[in-house]
């Protein structure tokens, strides 16, 4: 993306000067609304516990309104414009999501520190180009058009040594995915009636990049496909993958064919068998009827409708570790299990399926594992597309993956940041942060991981 604004700059540079004042380039950046960003973000940034970040967005904004006034050397210094607002405004999204006295936090305030420092350099050096007189300017031509690039390049050796972008900003993707089942979760536990909008909005999309679980899917297709019913479990660890393979897994022609209804029902919003049974009749379009409970009407639409029905049962963990609720839950799906034409997937954090039921569990006793390094290297190149084709960079590529222990998730982050930054740069920063990311993983329950 940066690559191509400078491509546009570049063009842009070397077009005869039109003498056009300001301020929209066809990049879709213009200074503008880079002023409006800025003096947003100090606003926000009172509130936010990070305090020098206000001064820092106010001394970009002045940045920013110095080249705005540049008659020259304007479109020199867009790049620079461009650069502080994105990551100031990526300074303020991190810095809402991490807690000031956490070492993250204590980490974004140095980064912060640091770069206001920088920025103070370089308005000197900005505010002494835009403040020659014009005679000085035709002599100082050369000098200036130096100094500038020089500062364009200061500030992105800033951003990308304590790269917020890369590290940080995963570490608070990796652990938003992780506190994300229990936040909704929390949302539920006022709210058990899930309407159809809700329990769509939690349903993910089937995943496009999606590599090393053919063996996997086939299994579950075949199963589900050829045995008169089935009952999956796919087991494993937080951010292994598990949704995403039972979402392919009904993608599968001929699992399609043999249920005209498959049903998502995210159990991260359904804390108890009551929210579940609600969602259930959702899906099926059944009203409820006085003088029935609930139960009885789902009951009664299956003793009818002998059509093949499949279930998934996404992160199940929470209505099955939710106190008291667990015998319910147990009863309710032998109960639903006696009904030869239900088929159900439960995906869950643990090492068995639920109840009394002859779960068939992918992968094994010990659950789905950890990704492949090829289906891992395949993730990365199809996310970040880098040209891994020289025999060092493949080297640390491998490096980088066997780090992450292939986990899918962890690749996933780790390839959306390789966009922007070298292999070595993430692997060092790996190996700064990545025991302070482990601990933060298993302590929402994430195991397996290594960190060697
Ligand atoms: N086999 C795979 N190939 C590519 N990406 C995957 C694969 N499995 C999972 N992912 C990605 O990893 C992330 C976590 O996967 P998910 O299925 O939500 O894990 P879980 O349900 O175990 O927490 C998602 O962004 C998903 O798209
Ligand atoms: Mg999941």
């Amino acid at each position: 993306m940066r690559q191509a604004f400078k491509k546009k700059i570049d063009e842009l540079r070397n077009k005869p000067d039109t003498g056009s004042a300001d301020t929209a380039i066809p990049s879709g950046f213009d200074l503008g609304h880079a002023k409006f960003a800025l003096s947003a973000v100090a606003n926000i940034a009172e509130g936010t516990g990070v305090t020098p970040l206000k001064a820092t967005a106010q001394l970009a904004g002045e940045i920013v309104n110095v080249i705005q006034v540049m008659n020259k050397n304007k479109e020199d210094c867009l790049v620079i414009a461009k650069d502080i607002t994105e990551f100031i405004e990526e300074l303020q999204k991190i810095s809402g999501k991490v807690q000031p006295t956490s070492d993250d936090g204590k980490e974004l305030l140095e980064h912060v520190e640091n770069f206001k420092k920088e920025l103070q350099n370089v308005l000197g050096k900005l505010r002494g180009i835009k403040d020659r007189s014009n005679g000085k300017k035709l002599f100082h031509a050369s000098a200036d058009k130096d100094t500038i690039q020089e500062c364009e390049k200061k500030i992105q050796s800033c951003i990308q040594k304590f790269d917020t972008r890369n590290i940080l900003s995963m570490k608070v993707q990796l652990s938003e995915h992780l506190r994300d089942i229990n936040a909704r979760h929390d949302q539920t536990q006022r709210h058990t009636d899930a309407t159809l909008d809700k329990i769509e909005e939690a349903t993910p999309a089937i995943p496009r990049i999606f590599f090393g679980r053919e063996d996997l899917v086939n299994e579950g297709a075949h199963c589900l496909a050829t045995e008169e019913q089935t009952f999956l479990a796919i087991l494993g660890p937080a951010g292994i993958g598990k949704t995403s393979l039972a979402l392919h897994i009904t993608k599968s022609q001929q699992v399609k064919k043999k249920f005209s209804r498959i049903y998502f029902l995210p159990c991260e919003i359904l804390p108890d068998v009551p929210a579940i049974i609600f969602a259930m009749l959702q899906h099926l379009r059944l009203q409820p009827q006085q003088g029935h409970s609930q139960w009885e009407v789902l009951n009664a639409f299956f003793e009818a409708n002998k059509q093949n029905v499949l279930f998934i049962f996404d992160n199940f963990e929470t209505a099955w570790n939710t106190a008291g609720s667990r015998t319910n839950i147990k009863n309710f799906l032998e109960k639903l299990a006696e009904f030869s034409n239900i088929s159900m997937i439960v995906t869950l954090r643990g090492h068995d399926g639920p109840g009394y039921i002859n779960w068939h569990k992918l992968g094994g006793d010990s659950g789905i594992s950890s990704l492949t390094l090829d289906a891992a290297k395949q993730i990365f190149s199809a996310i970040c597309g880098k040209d891994k084709d020289k025999p060092e960079e493949s080297k640390k590529l491998e490096d980088l993956l066997r780090k992450l222990d292939c986990v899918p998730l962890a690749v996933t982050l780790m390839a959306q940041r390789a966009r922007t930054s070298p292999l070595d740069f993430l692997i060092k920063m790996w190996e700064k942060e990545g025991t302070s990311m482990l601990k933060e993983g298993r302590e929402n329950s994430v195991v397996g991981w290594s960190s060697s």
